[in-house]
């Protein structure tokens, strides 16, 4: 990590806008001067680009931190201003997605047709007893229903909770549970790899650990796989969808109406209900989407590679494009199924303009090489945009070059499922590039880097990031517990909001993100627990103790590896290799596939402080491959040497 580091630091290339990019750039120079005179006139202006059934006359309410009110006297309806908005204004033949499914099947949705969609579903929710305020769980693939679903949610008033399809039975239930979703929409399966994997089945699986809140399981027909059925509750969405009424008027709601509630791994063992509502939120995740990426919705082909149960999904598949009437790509699959190349030839096929991807993906095809890309006609992209972790320059350089042909903006992203939209990011058009740098806060966003004690940094010194200033799309809360919300973000710093993310800035004021500070891994961009696998190994009965860290690689930014102690009986019957791919399996079923830990390594003791805190620095030291740092406080300082023997 930190010769990481010091390499960013030395980077020093630098990009200017092209003067013929700068001079249809959607972005202003002005948005900056704004924002600095009148931070919340500024935001006002934004959430005035919304439509308001009724106006808002206040914007910020923070007499309650860390409880935060936005445009609360102002009334309005998310998926009305995503769908009926663009219909009215003459736009409902433009096409808002472009599907394509993983076998190769696809379907071009028009403004139109996904807003009558929108309107039958609705009409379907309300008729199976879903009212405003209600939870409705969401466990599908990459497909149109899952947007349709989504908005349709939004429009009754209703909040969602999506969770993202690769999640285990248990993982579902206890989200769930915590949620109390009324309603489960799901599918009978979704394609993978070329693979069919079911989903209705993880559904019957979590609802079979119990959960009284569930009257209805709605299944969307996808993969055609044989499904179990519980007459009463399940129902097929197709079936029903076709019995309602065609009509819906979208009413409107407050702008705190709670919309959605997504699930994020912590510092804990138990995953966080991140609470998101409606106006502030709309409106930077559209103004966030129309300036980060230049967004001409006549004209550009959007593509944002990530899945709806992410955040990203969430803001800048869903709500932020559909808010700004673009025109998208929505893909099913995985990048390399049936070939390497798909990724590529989707962006030919529909002439996708903008691109928006992680650095985990840049770099996997940087390892495939550059021929694959290079078969496949991408000269319709002209912006690329990174997300989910730091992207090295040299990933950075790869992607501008053997992607955007060597001329065309990237714009790297910093934001958080907690933060709802982007809060750092340069503006293509304006900003000059640094490869590897976040770079600065987007206008209207007040941030900075302080000391432990809560003092900005000197200099070019490194620190924690805080917000510092309350947000439009910032999480008003955690789902059930106001107390952890309080606990998580904000007692360490009293009025700031505490990110859990390193951070310095260089001689020009660009921001460098240098990774968590906490217990909380990033692989493949998506955010892991180490408690949260700790206690899914400690579950194994043959597990006597666990420590779990995230070790650097090269693919996927970081990997779990897990160091366990067996207890005695089971030592004899398995060897250290069974028992660790066992012990594999076992996270990989408990949490998810994204969960499975790289590496498992049997030892017989764990590095403990006197008080009994595991050292994971050590431990990340001996995964990384790295020379054990000092263990002077190490209980028995023996034990390292020990464990060293047993991994190497
Ligand atoms: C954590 C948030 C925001 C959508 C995807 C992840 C890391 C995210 C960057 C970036 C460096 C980044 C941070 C952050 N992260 N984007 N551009 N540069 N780090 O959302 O699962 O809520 O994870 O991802 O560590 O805290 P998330």
């Amino acid at each position: 990590m930190n010769a990481q580091i010091d390499h960013n630091l030395e980077e020093i290339r630098r990009f200017r806008p092209s003067p013929e990019f700068a001079a249809q750039s959607v972005a202003r120079q002005s948005l900056y001067t704004d924002a600095a005179e009148d931070r919340l006139g500024f935001w006002a202006d934004r959430a005035r680009e919304l439509h308001w059934h009724k106006p808002f006359t206040k914007t910020l309410d923070w007499t309650n931190p860390p409880f935060a009110t936005w445009f609360e006297d102002g009334e309005l309806n998310v998926a009305y201003n995503c769908l009926d908005r663009h219909v009215l204004a003459g736009h409902g033949d433009r096409i808002a997605i472009h599907w394509e499914g993983e076998p190769g099947d696809s379907r071009d949705i028009s403004y139109a047709e996904l807003t009558a969609e929108v309107k039958r579903a609705a009409n379907l929710l309300t008729s199976l007893g879903i009212e405003a305020g209600d939870r409705v769980a969401i466990y599908l693939p990459m497909i149109p229903e899952a947007v349709v679903a989504m908005l349709a949610i939004a429009r009754i008033g209703a909040v969602h909770s999506v969770v993202f399809g690769g999640f285990s039975p248990d993982s579902l239930h206890s989200r769930i549970l915590d949620a109390e979703a009324k309603l489960v929409i799901t599918a009978d399966g979704g394609y993978r790899k070329g693979r069919v994997f079911g989903l209705k089945d993880t559904v019957d699986a979590a609802l079979g650990k119990g959960a009284p809140s569930v009257a209805h399981v709605l299944v969307v027909k996808r993969t055609g796989n044989d499904v179990a059925w519980e007459d009463g509750r399940d129902l097929w969405w197709g079936d029903e969808i076709a019995q309602v009424d065609a009509d819906h008027e979208a009413k409107a709601f407050p702008a705190e109406q709670p919309l959605f509630i997504l699930y994020t791994s912590g510092t804990t063992g138990k995953p966080k209900g991140i609470l998101h509502t409606s106006g502030g939120y709309l409106t930077q995740a559209a103004f966030t989407h129309r300036n980060v990426f230049d967004l001409h919705p006549e004209s550009d082909v959007y593509w944002c590679t990530a899945d709806v149960g992410w955040i990203t999904g969430h803001s800048y598949v869903v709500y932020g494009p559909l808010a700004n009437g673009a025109t998208q790509v929505l893909y099913e699959g995985t990048p390399d199924t049936p070939h390497p190349g798909r990724w590529w030839e989707i962006i030919e096929k529909y002439k996708v303009s903008i691109l928006y991807t992680a650095p985990t993906a840049i770099r996997s095809f940087m390892k495939v090489g550059r021929q694959i890309p290079q078969k496949y006609n991408l000269r319709s992209l002209r912006v690329l945009g990174s997300v989910g972790e730091p992207i090295n320059p040299e990933a950075w350089i790869w992607y501008r070059h053997v992607i955007g042909g060597g001329s065309i903006p990237v714009v790297d992203t910093w934001w958080q499922t907690e933060t709802g939209g982007i809060m750092i990011s340069a503006l293509p058009g304006i900003t000059d590039l640094k490869p590897g740098s976040a770079q600065i806060p987007i206008p209207g966003i007040s941030l900075d880097i302080v000391t432990d004690e809560g003092e900005p940094v000197s200099g070019t010194d490194g620190g924690l990031l805080v917000i510092t200033e309350p947000w439009p799309a910032m999480l008003r809360g955690i789902w059930g517990d106001p107390e952890r919300f309080k606990e998580t973000y904000w007692d360490k710093f009293g009025d700031k909001y505490f990110a859990g993310d390193g951070a310095r800035r260089d001689e020009d004021g660009d921001i460098w993100l240098l990774g968590r500070v906490d217990d909380v891994m990033n692989v493949s961009g998506h955010r892991l627990s180490t408690a949260e696998i700790e206690s899914s190994l400690v579950a194994h009965d043959m597990t006597a103790e666990a420590a779990v860290v995230g070790a650097a690689d090269e693919t996927t930014g970081q990997a779990v590896v897990a160091f366990v102690i067996l207890k005695e009986r089971q030592t004899v019957t398995l060897t250290n290799e069974e028992a660790s791919e066992q012990l594999r399996a076992h996270v990989a079923r408990q949490i998810g596939a994204i969960a499975r830990p790289r590496q498992v390594f049997i030892v017989n003791e764990l590095p403990k402080t006197r008080s009994g805190k595991i050292m994971r620095r050590l431990l990340r030291d001996l995964a990384e491959g790295r020379e054990i740092g000092d263990t002077t406080t190490l209980a028995d300082t023996a034990v390292m040497q020990s464990i060293t023997d047993q991994v190497r």
